[in-house]
């Protein structure tokens, strides 16, 4: 399918989940994008520029996958690329009603923009970048949930802020 897709989100920081879903689209589309928004609603722990050097130290391999930063809707971010798909993952139950508001918000917004939306492998159903940074915060073991990349920053961060 030649066509543009944007996988939006926070990326604060990027998981294995985040991974699996953009991998799993760049077989699908021509180009997709994981567009990396600059000022979410929620305090981020890693700065922009972290969160975009992680994400693409973490998806150097995927050739037609682009990291951008984005400011204001992403719809506007969407058409400006000429991307008529955004990309959400979903984990079990509790993604659905958010998903469902912001897909409904996206569409009033631009009726052209579709949202496509991929169950989450089953392996990070449950991981989310918050407990992620609680995880590791507290010294547990995230190798396991996160690139090896974000894995040593997270240690190097935390090791910094303890001097
Ligand atoms: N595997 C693991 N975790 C996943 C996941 C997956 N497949 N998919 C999502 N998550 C987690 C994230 O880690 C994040 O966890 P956290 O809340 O603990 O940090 C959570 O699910 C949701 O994060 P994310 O997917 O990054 O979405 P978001 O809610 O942070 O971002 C935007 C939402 C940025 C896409 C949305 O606010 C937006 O479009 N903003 C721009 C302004 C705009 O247009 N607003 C109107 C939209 S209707």
């Amino acid at each position: 399918m030649s066509q543009t897709a944007i996988y939006p989100g926070t990326f604060d920081p990027i998981t294995l989940g985040h991974v699996d879903i953009v991998t799993r689209a760049s077989r699908l589309y021509s180009r997709v994008i994981l567009a990396i928004v600059r000022s979410p609603n929620k305090q981020t722990y890693l700065t922009l520029d972290e969160r975009i050097d992680l994400a693409q130290a973490s998806l150097a391999h995927l050739k037609n996958v682009e990291i951008e930063p984005f400011d204001g809707l992403i719809v506007n971010f969407a058409q400006q690329h000429q991307a008529p798909v955004l990309i959400r993952g979903l984990r079990a139950t509790s993604d659905f009603e958010y998903e469902f508001m912001m897909s409904q918000m996206n569409k009033m917004l631009n009726p052209q923009i579709e949202t496509m939306f991929m169950m989450a492998g089953l392996d990070y159903q449950f991981l989310s970048s918050s407990l992620v940074k609680e995880v590791s915060s507290l010294g547990g073991d995230v190798s396991r949930l996160v690139p090896s990349e974000v894995f040593r920053h997270l240690e190097f961060k935390l090791n910094n802020l303890e001097d």
